[in-house]
């Protein structure tokens, strides 16, 4: 029996009404550890206590909403995804999947349904990496790999990590769940590509998930008048930077598979007439394929180190996060396959772009993704927008993939 389609409603309005929370005036930016994801993590905790859940902040900032198993030895199932966002954002990436997993649970304790396991509904505190320049905070926290040195890494106005987590309580350590019986982590997510809309299919079934590399390039050169200091003595970091930007996009078209960005760059003192001593380069890179990705990011520092002796410039280079392509749990899947042919559609099997918390949690447990068609591929950007009917295909298989679980 198909969840009944006010259901999928009440969860696309309620990603709407959740994308008003945020730290900029007009548009929907929310960091790690902001005021936002506090108020966030407030309203999610509030649906999810109206779903019967007890509702807690971990020690990293990741909202938990938990229901017990009628049977205390079979362990808890994870599902979820994260409530922080990219700058100017859309609302469905990561709420989506927060949000539908509280109306499953919604939705079996409407029907007088429990479980013999635990749910527990996370809504992962930092998954897009926008402060930090790093990434999945909240679930490598969860699955309890965060490396005490990423603690020192500051954001742009030289906040740490460390001192952020601080703020909640009892360390990083304490948020993790290594040594509990879990059965398994569930994300669903919004595509955030173009494959099941071309495929005209509502849902599909995650294989793997590509690597990513991200890190921070600076260029060190020196600063002075913009009208007085000769073209031919200058040693601009600016012009470094923009040189590295083109060099990453050729890379980027030079390799199949391969997909390579700066999305933040800025260039120091930042006054039209003063030449930019400084400047840096953020960087992303994927493959499907880690030697390759590899590959390179090790041609990429290469060149950026060339540009700089060119120059006169210093480089230093900074990777912050280096995460391997993933495959989801088998077992998982094929639970999460039967529920598609269970709710009497096709199948579609896709791999992600994208990078998700599945990735930091694969080290904690098995894990396995649902993806929802999303309008025209679009997402990081405000027009992001899911379809409620589509939404509803996905309640109805993540129910039928618990009750196959059960
Ligand atoms: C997360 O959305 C990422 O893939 O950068
Ligand atoms: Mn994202
Ligand atoms: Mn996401």
């Amino acid at each position: 029996m198909p969840a009944d389609p006010g259901r999928a409603e009440q969860v696309v309005r309620r990603c709407r009404e959740l994308a008003l929370v945020s730290e900029e005036e007009g548009r929907l930016t929310r960091w790690f550890g902001g005021p936002a994801m506090a108020r966030a993590n407030e309203l999610v905790g509030r649906w999810m206590a109206e779903a019967g859940m007890g509702v807690r902040v971990d020690a990293a900032g990741n909202l938990v909403g938990r229901v017990p198993g009628s049977d205390p030895r079979a362990g808890t199932l994870l599902l979820g995804s994260h409530l922080d966002t990219v700058r100017d954002a859309g609302a469905f990436d990561g709420p989506l999947g927060v949000l539908a997993a509280i109306e499953c649970v919604a939705l079996l304790r409407a029907r007088e349904l429990s479980l013999p396991f635990a749910v527990d509904v996370l809504g992962f505190a930092d998954e897009e990496g926008l402060r930090f320049g790093t990434t999945y905070l909240g679930s490598r926290a969860v699955a309890g790999t965060l490396d005490p040195a990423i603690l020192d890494l500051a954001d742009e106005h030289g906040v740490t990590i460390g001192e952020v987590v601080a703020a909640f309580g009892a360390g990083p350590g304490a948020a993790s769940r290594r040594g509990e019986r879990l059965l398994g982590y569930c994300e669903l997510h919004i595509e955030q590509g173009p494959v099941l809309e071309g495929q005209g299919a509502s849902v599909g079934i995650v294989t793997a998930i590509a690597g990513a590399t991200r890190a921070e390039a600076r260029f060190a050169g020196h600063a002075g008048h913009a009208g007085t200091v000769p073209m031919a003595s200058r040693r601009d970091a600016a012009c470094a930077l923009a040189e590295f930007v083109l060099a990453v996009e050729a890379a980027g078209r030079a390799e199949p598979g391969l997909v390579a960005t700066v999305g933040r760059l800025a260039a120091l003192p930042g006054a039209p007439n003063v030449i930019p001593g400084s400047a840096l380069a953020s960087l992303d890179v994927r493959h499907a394929d880690d030697a390759a990705r590899d590959a390179a990011v090790d041609a990429l520092r290469d060149r950026a180190a060339a540009i700089g002796a060119a120059r006169g410039i210093e480089v230093t280079w900074e990777t912050r996060l280096a995460a391997p392509a993933v495959a989801m749990d088998p077992a998982l899947t094929r639970e999460l396959a039967a529920a598609v042919a269970d709710s009497g559609i096709a199948e579609v099997r896709l791999a992600s772009g994208a990078g998700h918390d599945a990735v930091a949690l694969s080290e904690l447990t098995g894990v396995a993704m649902l993806f929802v068609r999303c309008a025209g591929g679009i997402s990081h950007h405000p027009a992001e927008s899911v379809d409620a009917a589509d939404v509803a295909v996905a309640l109805d298989v993540l129910d039928g993939f618990l009750r196959r679980l059960a």
